[in-house]
Order: structure tokens, then sequence, then C-alpha cells
């Protein structure tokens, strides 16, 4: 289903360490179209520590999303009063940083009448392949962030089926984590890939978890632990290179794997139809990553799709679309929306498995 008619929503992005806001018009054919994407990242402000810290996170917010905002909004040429809706993420996330982005949200819909939809962050992700190109609903979602990894079966804004989802790490977590133990700066994701270029991926040999087990859950922390006890005896340049090409095979190897099951699952629940998997979330810019998902997409008859490397991290557009089309099936919210440190995306399946949501930074599930 898209927009109808066309509408042009503000989207705010704070639920990690970036301060994000776009314009983004859509209508009822073709694409969205992106009228301005402004993101102001934190990395260097989290640098120094390996990882987000909450509270600095919270306070560069505050300082920037005010000019965000505003660059948003004239870089798209327009003023609020050409807007139809406010879109804000209202979680899962760091509650601080969410905060931040909701109340700046609640503050322009009041003062301008304009409707708010507060956004789940992993439904801006849901949507963020259709920021790219023609990606009609339904279809099976792999979402792999540094926070969450699960995967999705995609029949609409608002309709989703979890699948299958993370039992410790995600995915970027344990790139995050790996490249650290490897010395690589933070985020490690980026770091590894670029390391791993040309290496020699059988150099090492990593566990493969889960490998033939049931369903369509994930596991990372055996490969972390492995990897670690790997890098404290690799110090020659090209040793390194061929560890980092071959944890990214692994990661790869077992998101290609589990995702290879959740294809049948979706098959057998959709029967004929369109066939398509997209991938979303920050490790979606990985090549390899990329490469392996095609794979086992074009082997099972499925289309592969992944959103611009712009908008596989966190941005302000995809929440917009999300808002859109939230707006446009009238499910807007009240002021008194509350940002949510954790929300799953299939709220029945993560009731039914409380024991998939054990992340600290917010649901991993
Ligand atoms: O979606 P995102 O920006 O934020 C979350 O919602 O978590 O994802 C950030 C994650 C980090 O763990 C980062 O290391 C990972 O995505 N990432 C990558 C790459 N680019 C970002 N992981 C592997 N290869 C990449 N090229
Ligand atoms: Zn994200």
């Amino acid at each position: 289903m898209r927009p109808q008619p066309t509408l042009t929503v503000l989207g705010i992005e704070t639920s990690c360490d970036e301060t994000a806001a776009a314009v983004v018009r859509a209508g009822a054919r073709g694409p969205a179209a992106v009228l301005s994407s402004v993101v102001a990242s934190q990395i260097a402000a989290h640098a120094p520590f390996g990882g987000v810290v909450p509270e600095i996170a919270a306070r560069a917010h505050v300082e920037i999303i005010d000019q965000v905002i505003a660059q948003a909004m004239r870089q798209a040429e327009l003023g609020f009063g050409d807007l139809d809706g406010i879109a804000a993420t209202a979680g899962p996330g760091l509650v601080g940083g969410v905060m931040v982005g909701l109340s700046a949200g609640k503050a322009i819909a009041l003062a301008r009448g304009l409707p708010l939809i507060a956004v789940n962050h992993l439904e801006g992700h849901a949507v963020s392949a259709r920021l790219g190109g023609e990606v009609d609903y339904p279809f099976l979602l792999l979402l792999v962030s540094g926070g969450h990894c699960q995967l999705l079966d995609v029949a609409g804004v608002g309709r989703c089926r979890r699948l299958g989802s993370t039992i410790d790490d995600a995915a970027g977590e344990a790139f995050d984590k790996i490249a650290k133990t490897m010395g690589l700066p933070y985020p490690g994701g980026p770091a590894l890939e670029a390391l791993a270029e040309g290496g020699d991926p059988s150099r090492f040999n990593l566990p493969r978890a889960l490998l033939g087990r049931e369903g369509c859950d994930f596991s990372f922390s055996g490969l972390k632990t492995a990897a670690a006890r790997m890098a404290q005896g690799v110090a020659d340049p090209v040793e390194r290179r061929d560890l980092a090409a071959a944890v990214q095979a692994a990661i790869a190897r077992q998101l290609a794997e589990r995702t290879e099951r959740a294809l049948a699952v979706y098959l057998h629940a959709h029967g004929g139809g369109d066939r398509r998997l997209v991938v979303a979330g920050g490790v979606a810019a990985n090549g390899e990553v990329r490469r392996a998902l095609t794979e086992v997409a074009e082997a099972a008859g499925f289309g592969f799709s992944a959103p611009p490397l712009a908008y596989c991290t966190d941005n302000g557009a995809m929440i917009a679309l999300a808002g859109a089309e939230r707006l446009a099936a009238g499910m807007i919210d009240g002021l008194d929306a509350v940002a949510r440190p954790r929300w799953p995306l299939d709220e029945a399946a993560a009731l039914a498995h409380p024991t998939h949501n054990p992340g600290r930074k917010g649901a991993k599930a």
C-alpha cells in the first residue's frame, strides 16, 4: 500500500548516536522522494570510550537537535506549514536520546497543529528499502544493526510477524566487539570490513553457531569469544587482515544460513506471489553480507533489495517514510506518546519469547 494522497512528513531520529532529521514526500505512485536528509553523527564524541555512552549521547542530541531540524527544513526548501505531519522515533533505544527527539517532534506538532506519529525505530529500518526504489509489501526482512538482529515477515506498515531473533548479541554488536578486541576504532563494523579487504577468510577456523539447528534464531557469542582469543595471538598485518576476513565471512555466513531457513518459512506462509528479501540496518552496509544474502535469495527464487547505503545506518528519512505510511493509514499518536527503551515490532512474539530480549541497549528482538 502506498500513502494516498501525497504526504510530506518531517522525520526525527535520536535513538542512538545519530541526531537526524529529514523531509520525505510519499505519494500514491513510485518510490518516496527524500527532499532532505541531515545526519549529525556523534561518533567522534563516543570514540574515546569504544562505544556509545548514553549520557553523552543525550546531551549531544539536546545541543544539536534544533539546528539539525532547521537544516532539514532549509534543504527541503519548506516551512513547517508545508508539512502534513511530524514523525519522531519513540523507541526502542537509549531513552534519554529518544526523549530529546520525541519532545522536539511534539513541540512542532503542538505549535503547528500537525499530527504526531510516534515511530518504532525498527519500523523505520523495515521501510528503509522503500526509500531507494519500488519495494512493495509483503517481504521478508532481515534487520541487522548494532542493537537488533531479527527476521520479520512484513505484510505492511504496523503488520510484522517475527520469525527469529538473536539469543545473545546482535550482528552489529558482534562486529563492534570483535573489532574492539582487534584494536580497531569504533564503530567496528566498517573498520573491520576495510581491514578484511583482500584477506583470506579460510586461514582461521571460526565456530559455526546454530548450524543445522531448527528455527531462525541467531547467536554470535561463541564467535565473539573465539575471535577474541585468536586476536590475542595475531600481530602480523597479513594475519590480522585474514582474521578480519574470517570474522566477516563467519557473520555473513550465519546471517545467510538463518535467512535461508526463514525464506522457507515465509514461502510456506505466503505460497505464490511476490518473493522479496530485504536487508536493512547498519550491517546491511557490509558488502560481504549483501553478497551472501543475494546468493541465498537468488537460489530460493527471491528478489533482493537493500536500502541505499546512506539509509542503512540510522537516519531521519526512514522515520519520515514510516510516519507518512502510518499517517496515510490514519495511525497517528497523541502528544502523550511515551519514549520507550524497549519496543519490539512484533509484540506478540516478544511476549511469547521474553528470553529473546536480553539487551542492555533496548529490544534486540
Ligand atoms: O542501524 P545502525 O546505524 O544503528 C543501530 O540501530 O544499531 O547500525 C549500526 C551498526 C554498528 O554496529 C556498526 O558497526 C554496523 O552497524 N555497521 C557495519 C557496517 N556499517 C555499519 N557492520 C559491518 N559492516 C559495515 N560496513
Ligand atoms: Zn538503527
